[in-house]
């Protein structure tokens, strides 16, 4: 285990380049269960997230090449083990996107129920119903789902919650499905985009990109390709608020700035001069204090959920009162009781915390529970007064790829210690 040593206190500037998608990379990973061939993979990030889908696609029967830092060559196109392990599932939620595409392309899977973790229970009821109405039958019992078909045919899929993950198991199962798939209420993440995006350029029937009514109609099979994922958008804006709790000034390239669209809104909102090229972001906070405001999480396009917890640690030097409304996870707080041992000011009403703005923080010892909560205490820890220590900082390895490089980069106090 290692943690985190931060001294606060000094402005961030510099440019930094975004890394590929995380949450676009697990999903079109998992799409190589259905390519009949390889699948090269560029722009992926260096993250434990994607060591851990490689060691579980490996426990499954697939081969992987590590071309270079961001260059993957996988073959995943003959598995000999249609199980997908509670050990390795148990590490990352998002293993049930094997569950799809082991379905369509074998016949059958038997997946680990992956379990809450910090910030919900996070339940997987909207896959399993969804597979159901394509025709597979699943029983769930000792932890695993258990799910058959004799071939998967389309249907009209509803979702009752917009949910990312179930639609983009539903569009890789119909993939491969008879007939035609349509799935209404989809949700509309820019990653689900980029997996349709590489999922035809398979050799898949997918319209209805961007949008929140995608048809899939089946084909007999899918082959390799060579993809690159888009970047990591929450990686990018975590990057924009380091700069503004800082009072600093920052390039972020590689950013689509569109698919932050919402942040950026609430970034010039607080006092942050914005300036956008196609593929870049500049944020100029330079020793402003932020102004307070009030946030809602939502699906895609509203605010994003995976930027909360840091615009929560923002929160706590703007300048007035702000609210925070956690509308997609139950428990998605845990970052608020390690933020007030640094001197914030944060009440937690249901599912909004509503915050008065202190003048600084003050440095402390601080445990991260999960990603972005994590992220928030490094934030927090890069504009507090005095040093900040956070433990069990492995969570942040999940989605940042090498932090504490980039954010050194940046004039960033910042150091990894063994514990
Ligand atoms: C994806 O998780 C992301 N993970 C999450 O990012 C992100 O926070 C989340 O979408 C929301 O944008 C990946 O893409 C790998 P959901 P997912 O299904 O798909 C409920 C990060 O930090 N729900 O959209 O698991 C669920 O409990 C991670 O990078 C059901 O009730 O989220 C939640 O309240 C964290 N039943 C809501 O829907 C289900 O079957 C939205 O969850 C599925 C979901």
């Amino acid at each position: 285990m290692y943690k985190l040593i931060i001294h606060g206190g000094k402005p961030l500037h510099g440019s930094v380049k975004a890394a590929g998608s995380k949450n676009s990379s697990l999903p079109i990973l998992f799409a190589s269960i259905l390519a009949d061939a390889p699948i090269t993979l560029n722009n992926t990030p260096q993250l434990s997230d994607i060591s851990t889908t490689l060691r579980l696609l490996m426990s499954m029967g697939a081969d992987f090449i590590l071309e270079s830092n961001s260059s993957l060559f996988v073959d995943s196109s003959k598995l000999n083990n249609l199980v997908a392990d509670y050990n390795l599932v148990k590490t990352m939620r998002a293993s049930i996107l094997a569950l799809g595409p082991m379905l369509t392309k074998y016949g059958k899977a038997k997946v680990s129920l992956p379990g809450g973790c910090a910030i919900g229970t996070r339940p997987v009821n909207l896959h399993l119903k969804a597979l159901k109405e394509l025709g597979a039958s699943i029983k769930v019992e000792n932890g695993y789902i258990y799910a058959k078909s004799d071939g998967l045919v389309g249907a009209n899929i509803h979702f009752d919650q917009i949910t990312v993950t179930a639609t983009e198991n539903i569009i890789m199962a119909a993939t491969l499905a008879k007939d035609t798939t349509t799935i209404s209420n989809a949700a509309q993440e820019p990653e689900i985009s980029d997996l349709c995006h590489c999922l035809n350029k398979m050799g898949a029937k997918i319209s209805g990109i961007n949008t929140s009514n995608i048809i899939v109609k089946g084909v007999s099979k899918l082959n390799g390709v060579e993809y690159s994922v888009c970047s990591d958008r929450i990686e990018a804006a975590t990057y924009l608020v380091a700069a503004a709790i800082t009072g600093g000034s920052i390039t972020v390239k590689n950013t689509n700035p569109k698919v932050i669209h919402s942040v950026l809104e609430k970034l010039i909102e607080i006092g942050a001069d914005i300036k956008t090229g196609n593929q870049s972001i500049i944020l100029n906070m330079k020793d402003k204090r932020p102004k307070a405001v009030s946030i809602k999480t939502g699906a895609y396009p509203n605010f994003p959920t995976d930027m909360q917890a840091q615009f929560t640690a923002l929160s706590t030097i703007a300048d007035g009162y702000s609210s925070i409304t956690e509308n997609i996870f139950e428990n998605r707080f845990m970052h608020v009781p390690e933020l007030i041992r640094m001197g914030a000011n944060l009440t937690l009403e249901n599912n909004t915390v509503v915050c008065k703005g202190v003048k600084s923080l003050t440095g402390a010892h601080l445990m991260a529970t999960d990603l972005r909560a994590s992220a928030s205490l490094v934030l927090a820890g890069l504009a507090a007064k005095g040093t900040t220590i956070i433990d069990r900082a492995y969570h942040l390895d999940r989605g940042y790829e090498t932090i504490e490089e980039k954010l050194k980069l940046l004039g960033a106090d910042i150091e990894r210690v063994q514990d």
